[in-house]
């Protein structure tokens, strides 16, 4: 299959064009009651991954603040095993699939690789220079598609120099992560996939073990620690196996973390203008990015025995979809939620989930779109819709971004470098 192909399918199966505003009708649903049967992809006559992976499931949606907050804290009653018909089945068995007490030790093996020391180690030897050269590339044109100009690619980038893997090989990242994150492509085209993605790790994996280096890969061959069951350490399977979750957790939310964020500030030029006279509102703006329009708009987990959320009853073996985008949209929590304001009082959020499987890239993250930010702001002076701008907007359901971002701009000098 073709680069743009996969693309495009990956597109139109999550939504994209063909769901504009999920929100006015989920706010009314939330509004009635917090729980709801079925999944939310049908209350828009999609059929989502969970149809698909699931379909003969008991299944339900959670809408409030609360309720998904709640499951997402509770491994006791909800487990995350559901991903391993959907993620695990391709890429092997990783954290994001897995309950206690299996979870907490592979956390304790993988978060040292992610420490916000770390991330402030990888901003300065690669992640700038990466954004930097990124647009370098447009710079003077004065006119670009932030989406396929910057957004998109860069975060692809960035995981490749974290993982000492050469930038040329990203076209193909690409490629692999939107097969293996779309249940809807053929379960032989995506084994292949996954086969080809795996052997291409293998080298490096193999590689690291004999000739360590600086580098993320290197970490997760050498991360281990004891406890009672004794020496704990990732085998090369556990190691490509995570190496094979991170393109798909860390490129796609990222990038359409990024756009979406760039949309609000592009349709509120007097918030971007605020953010260019006072920095110290970035931080607040990246959160309030996320809350208002989360990249991804669900998480699912699997009721192990009976439980009940907000009150409601939910019977074992219930497939539970945790709502976040709308959950982002509380009205309890938040005063006109569906309102784009990087000045609201600080309040957490549910993009990055909550509890033990809380995003393991956050800090990585919150650096890479800060980074990307800074520099926007530091480069590309009097940012602008273009024209074509006109009529644009975040689109999709189970993922959601705006497919083009055009805009003009004032070329102006990075800091540091102005006569
Ligand atoms: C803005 C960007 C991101 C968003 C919105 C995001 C969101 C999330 C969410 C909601 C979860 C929890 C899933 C669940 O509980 O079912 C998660 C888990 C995870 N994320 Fe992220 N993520 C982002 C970026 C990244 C990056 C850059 C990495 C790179 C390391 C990453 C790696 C992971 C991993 C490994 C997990 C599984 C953690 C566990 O199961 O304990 N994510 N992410």
């Amino acid at each position: 299959m073709a680069e743009d192909d996969v693309l495009a399918r990956k597109d139109a199966f999550f939504g994209h064009g063909v769901v504009s505003d999920p929100y006015p009708k989920l706010a009314e649903m939330a509004a009635q009651c917090p729980v709801h049967s079925g999944t939310y992809s049908s209350y828009f006559d999609m059929i989502g991954a969970e149809d698909i992976l699931f379909p003969d499931a008991e299944q339900i949606s959670v809408l409030s603040f609360d309720g998904v907050e709640a499951a997402f804290k509770d491994q006791d009653h909800f487990s995350s095993s559901c991903y391993e018909a959907s993620l695990g089945k391709m890429i092997g068995r990783t954290i994001i699939e897995m309950d206690p007490p299996e979870h907490g030790r592979h956390r304790q093996l993988l978060q040292g690789a992610l420490t916000k020391r770390e991330m402030n180690r990888w901003e300065e030897e690669f992640v700038r220079g990466i954004v930097d050269r990124t647009i370098d590339a447009f710079i003077e044109r004065g006119v670009a598609d932030l989406v396929g100009d910057f957004a998109l690619h860069y975060p692809l980038k960035v995981i490749a120099a974290a993982c000492g893997l050469p930038e040329t090989d990203v076209a193909s990242f690409y490629r692999w992560a939107a097969i293996l994150t779309n249940v809807s492509i053929t379960p032989v085209d995506r084994e292949e996939a996954a086969a080809e993605f795996g052997e291409y790790l293998a080298g490096a994996v193999t590689d690291r073990r004999t000739t360590p280096r600086s580098d993320l890969i290197t970490h997760l061959v050498e991360a281990e620690f004891r406890d009672s069951a004794g020496r704990q350490a990732l085998d090369d399977a556990e190691v490509i196996a995570f190496l094979r979750l991170l393109l798909p957790a860390a490129a796609q939310t990222t990038y359409r973390t990024l756009c979406n964020l760039l949309f609000g500030l592009l349709s509120h030029p007097d918030q971007l203008q605020a953010l260019r006279e006072d920095r110290s509102l970035i931080e607040a703006a990246i959160e309030e990015g996320l809350r208002w329009q989360p990249p991804l708009m669900s998480f699912g987990r699997t009721t192990v025995s009976d439980a009940e959320i907000e009150g409601i009853p939910v019977a074992a073996g219930t497939m539970v979809n945790l709502v976040v985008g709308i959950a982002n949209r509380d009205p309890n929590r938040w005063d006109d939620p569906e309102v784009f304001d990087i000045r609201r009082p600080p309040q957490a959020h549910l993009a990055f989930g909550s509890g033990p499987h809380v995003c393991l890239g956050i800090h990585f993250a919150r650096m890479e779109l800060r980074v990307a930010l800074e520099q926007v702001l530091d480069r590309l002076g009097d940012l602008r819709f273009a024209p074509e701008a006109e009529g644009m907007a975040i689109t999709g359901l189970g993922q959601r971004s705006p497919a083009h971002l055009p805009v003009f701009f004032t070329p102006s000098s990075p800091i540091g470098t102005s006569s």
